[in-house]
């Protein structure tokens, strides 16, 4: 009779730890650390979705959105932070949840994680295509760079940035940290530029009112004005937080994971959001939010700088170039993280081996690779942006809610385990965090929701009818 709650116990875990040292060289510092965080961190979430926020949800108050999810991935982050440092391990969440809630939540977040990093890779290079249109100064002919569901064919320049990226994960030709480091470089001091140079265009009448009050035209429904609108607004930007977990998976790649660990963590957090609050509080002053329900739909900073920054169309090239560059690096890492999340379940037998299989002489889990890629491509060459994105982030708040009621868990059935970082505040900050993030869930689209249970019932089935029986905990 099969066990739902089997848990990994967490000797098990450390001593697989150990084992991979021998494999892995532990050379990442914090400041390393930080620069992965960050080079994950800043794309899409920043450039594109800003915007869908303020015109979908919350207007101008969209700093505010801002400042909400940034205070539910703290709480999120600290729990992480203390796992990660405990628990130096690739696998991030799965991991975490199969130390302390058993082998089915485990199984969902595994699940649900495919929703994060795959569908998260889908949804930047959605946005890679749309800012390589406006490279080209719009060339690409409309069919080709949108799916069926916007009236295309398929998203031509998505799949093109998919492939050449799965071609340089299989080659294993690992984002050293001097080239990770050069693109942080390049995002950050471009978004420094374009909010000291956006500040002084900024018009005061595009921050008035600050909310978009009860009834405005197109915006009904509790998330959609007020304070509902920047909740609803908060679960769309969240998806420019996903992203410093994956910081998380490089633990056994840290010098000193319990002390670098947390460093790498928070510390990318907080400066992403300090740069988010100013950029977006910029990009809603250049522009009026109404503009991002239209013409400055897409790539839409670039069409800020342009229609209101004059004299600074140079600077609307350079933030496209930047951002093409930045989101290939979230790109790598959300379908690196992937294949490590998938890796350490082909290796518990929750699905299938192929998951596992090393290339021979590239030693990278390239089949994994290749099948992930015509996964991903599906939804980055047929669905719309929006869609993929919402679903990336309903997949991440699930994972994050889980991983905060984790803590409690484990500080319950192991008291004793040596912590080198431990998250504050216990019980308080893991139920807050939990609390934030299923808040903001129940703010994501319905659509969305349903598309996202029907999902997670697609898990159920493949967890009953396959991974119970090859599970290797269970055996
Ligand atoms: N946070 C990452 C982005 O915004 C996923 O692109």
């Amino acid at each position: 009779m099969a066990n739902l709650w089997v848990r990994k116990p967490l000797s098990q875990l450390l001593a697989q730890a150990g084992d991979s040292e021998k494999g892995l060289k532990r050379t990442l510092g914090a400041w390393n650390l930080v620069a992965l965080g960050i080079g994950a961190i800043i794309g899409a979430g920043l450039f594109v979705r800003t915007a869908a926020a303020a015109a979908e949800a919350a207007g101008p108050s969209v700093t505010l959105s801002f400042i909400v999810a940034a205070i539910g991935c703290a709480f999120a982050g600290l729990c992480y932070a203390e796992f990660a440092a405990m628990i130096p391990i690739a696998g991030s969440a799965y991991t975490y949840a199969y130390a302390t809630m058993g082998e089915f939540v485990a199984w969902i977040i595994g699940w649900a994680l495919v929703m994060e990093y795959a569908l998260g890779a889908a949804t930047v290079s959605i946005a890679w295509s749309e800012y390589l249109n406006k490279l080209l100064g719009g060339g690409i002919p409309y069919e080709w760079c949108h799916g069926p569901m916007e009236g295309g064919i398929l998203n031509a320049p998505a799949l093109i940035i998919l492939l050449a990226l799965t071609l340089i994960l299989i080659k294993g030709t690992q984002e050293s940290a001097f080239v990770n480091a050069i693109i942080v470089a390049i995002k950050v001091s471009i978004v420094l530029i374009f909010i000291a140079v956006g500040w002084q265009f900024i018009d005061p009448s595009n921050h008035t009112p600050y909310m978009i009050p009860e009834g405005t035209a197109g915006h009904e429904g509790v998330f959609k004005h007020g304070w509902g609108g920047v909740l609803g607004g908060a679960a769309i930007v969240f998806f420019a937080f996903i992203g410093f977990d994956a910081v998380s998976t490089a633990a056994q790649e840290a010098k000193n994971p319990g002390r670098d660990m947390p460093i790498g963590i928070l510390g990318s957090l907080a400066v992403c959001t300090v740069l988010y609050i100013l950029f977006s509080y910029v990009l809603t002053g250049v522009a009026n939010w109404t503009e991002f329900a239209g013409a400055g739909k897409e790539a839409s900073v670039a069409y800020a700088i342009q229609h209101h920054m004059p004299g600074y169309e140079w600077l609307a090239t350079a933030v496209t170039v930047a951002i093409l560059a930045g989101f290939s690096s979230v790109i790598l890492v959300m379908l690196m993280g992937q294949s490590r999340v998938f890796y350490s379940m082909a290796n518990d037998g929750l699905i299938p081996k192929v998951f596992a299989e090393l290339h021979p002489k590239f030693r990278t889990p390239y089949k994994s690779n290749m099948l992930l890629f015509f996964f991903v491509g599906a939804f980055a060459a047929f669905v719309p942006g929006n869609v993929a994105g919402d679903l990336t982030s309903f997949g991440t708040l699930l994972a994050f809610t889980l991983v905060s009621i984790g803590v409690l868990f484990m500080r319950r059935s192991n008291p004793e385990q040596h912590r080198p970082f431990r998250t504050p505040w216990v019980p308080v900050v893991p139920i807050l965090g939990a609390l934030i993030c299923l808040g903001m869930i129940v703010a994501i689209d319905v659509f969305t929701l349903k598309a996202a249970i029907v999902w997670m019932v697609l898990g159920f089935v493949v967890y009953f009818g396959y991974s119970q029986r090859h599970s290797k905990l269970q055996k």
